[in-house]
C-alpha cells in the first residue's frame, strides 16, 4: 500500500510517501519525506507569523509533491491512500494542505483521511516498533504548539494494532514547552526556533557556582494533577534579565559581567523544563500502571530530555518500555501523517473529499 502524507498545521510543509507491507504486521518504508521549512521567514519575529506560515506554504506545497514524487519513484496512479493533518493547528496554515489533499483526492479519485496531528506525532514511534508496544501506555507530546499527556488504551482486544484509545490526562494551562524553549530563546536574543539553540548553549554552560546559581521555577511541579504551565519560567527569565525593581539586582551585575550568564540560564532553563515533563510523566505512569512511555513532538528531539528520560526510566523502573523516534520523525513531517493514515485507514476512517475539514482546535479521543 503506498501512502501520501501532507502535514501543513504550523511552518512546516511535509510530504511523504510511505509504502506499507505486510499484512499482519505492517512494515513502513519512507520511500520520501520532504520538509520545507520556514525558519528564514519567521526568524525575524522570534515565532511563527501564521498569515506568513499560508503564504509560504502555498508557495511550497506543490514544488514539494513533485520532489516527493521524484524522489520516490513513483507515479500519482499508484498512490492508494491520501492521509492530510485536518488540526490541532494554525487555521491559515491547515487550510492550505487541507484544500490541496481534497483538491488531489478529487483529482485523482483516491481516498482521504483526514488526520491528527497529536496522534500523528505519537505513531511516529510505530515506524520502528510495528506492533511491539504494550498497552496502557502514556503518550507525553511536547511541541511549538502543544504539551499534552495521553493515556492509550487498545481500541480493539486484537492482536494487531489497529489505533488506539486516546485520553488526555493532562495538558498545558498556557504556552506549550517547546514554546517556552522559543520565548526564552527570544529574550536572550538567540533566536528561532529556541529548542535547538537552547540545547546548544547549555551544552556550553561550564561554571558551577553554587553560591550565585541561578534557580528557576519548576511550575506545577508539586501539584497532583497532570496540567502544565510553562508562561512563568519564561516570565522569570524576563525578571531576571529586566529586573522590574532591582529585586535581581545581583543577577543583573552578573549578566553584564559573567559569561557563563547565557549558557547557565539556558542549562536552567531546559533542565526546569525537563524536571516538570518528566515528574509528571513518570507519576501518570505510575498511576495508570503503564507498560510503554512514549515521548514525541519536536521538543522530544531535544536530546538532554531524551537522556534523561532513558536513564530515569531505567533506574525507577525496569518493566516500563521507553519509546521515542528517530529525531527528523520528532519535528513536523509527512511521514507520520502517512502512518497514522495507515492505522486510520485500518480502522475504517477513510471517507470523501466533500467530507474532509480543517479544524484548528481538533482534540484527541472526543
Ligand atoms: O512538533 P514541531 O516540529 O511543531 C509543532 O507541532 O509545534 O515542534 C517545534 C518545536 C519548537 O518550539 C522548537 O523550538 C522545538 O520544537 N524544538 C526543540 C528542539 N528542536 C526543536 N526543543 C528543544 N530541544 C530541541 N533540540
Ligand atoms: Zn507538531
Amino acid at each position: 500500500m503506498l501512502i501520501l502524507g501532507i502535514e501543513t498545521s504550523c511552518d512546516d510543509t511535509g510530504i511523504a510517501i510511505v509504502k506499507v507491507f505486510g499484512k499482519q504486521k505492517p512494515i513502513f518504508e519512507i520511500l520520501s519525506n520532504i520538509v520545507s521549512s520556514q525558519i528564514k521567514t519567521h526568524a525575524p519575529f522570534g515565532g511563527v507569523v501564521p498569515n506568513l506560515a499560508a503564504r509560504e506554504h502555498l508557495k511550497n506545497i506543490e514544488p514539494c509533491l513533485r520532489q516527493a514524487f521524484r524522489e520516490a519513484k513513483i507515479k500519482p496512479e499508484q498512490i492508494d491512500l491520501i492521509a492530510a493533518t485536518i488540526g490541532p493547528g494554525l487555521i491559515p496554515s491547515l487550510l492550505i494542505g487541507v484544500n490541496f489533499a481534497k483538491a488531489l483526492a478529487y483529482a485523482w479519485k483516491k481516498p482521504i483521511i483526514g488526520i491528527n496531528h497529536i496522534e500523528a506525532h505519537i505513531l511516529a514511534n510505530w515506524l520502528e516498533n510495528p506492533e511491539g508496544i504494550k498497552f496502557p501506555a502514556i503518550a507525553l507530546v511536547v511541541s511549538g504548539g502543544h504539551t499534552q499527556l495521553v493515556l492509550m488504551t487498545p481500541q480493539k482486544k486484537s492482536k494487531i494494532f489497529s489505533g488506539a484509545s486516546y485520553k488526555i490526562i493532562g495538558e498545558t494551562r498556557d504556552d506549550a514547552a517547546g514554546e517556552c524553549f522559543d520565548k526564552v530563546a527570544k529574550l536572550l536574543g538567540l533566536g528561532y526556533p529556541g529548542g535547538p539553540v537552547i540545547a546548544a548553549k547549555a551544552a556550553e554552560s561550564r561554571i558551577w557556582n553554587p553560591e550565585s546559581r541561578i534557580r528557576l521555577p519548576r511550575p506545577m511541579i508539586k501539584h497532583k494533577n497532570y496540567d502544565f504551565s510553562f508562561s512563568g519560567l519564561k516570565t522569570a527569565v524576563l525578571y531576571l534579565i529586566k529586573p522590574p525593581k532591582q529585586i535581581y539586582h545581583n543577577f543583573s551585575d552578573r549578566i553584564k559581567n559573567d559569561i557563563n550568564i547565557i549558557p547557565e540560564l539556558c542549562h536552567e532553563t531546559q533542565q526546569a523544563i525537563i524536571d516538570v515533563l518528566m515528574d509528571k510523566t513518570l507519576r501518570a505512569a505510575k498511576e495508570y500502571k503503564a507498560k510503554t512511555i512514549i515521548l514525541s513532538g519536536g521538543v522530544a528531539a531535544n536530546e538532554e530530555l531524551r537522556k534523561q528520560f532513558t536513564s530515569n526510566i531505567k533506574h525507577q523502573t525496569s518493566s516500563i518500555k521507553f519509546l521515542v523516534p528517530p529525531k527528523n520523525l520528532c519535528m513536523d513531517n509527512g511521514a507520520m501523517i502517512a502512518m497514522a493514515g495507515y492505522y486510520n485507514y485500518k480502522a475504517g476512517k477513510k471517507t470523501s473529499w466533500r467530507k474532509i475539514k480543517a479544524d484548528a482546535n481538533l482534540r484527541l479521543g472526543n
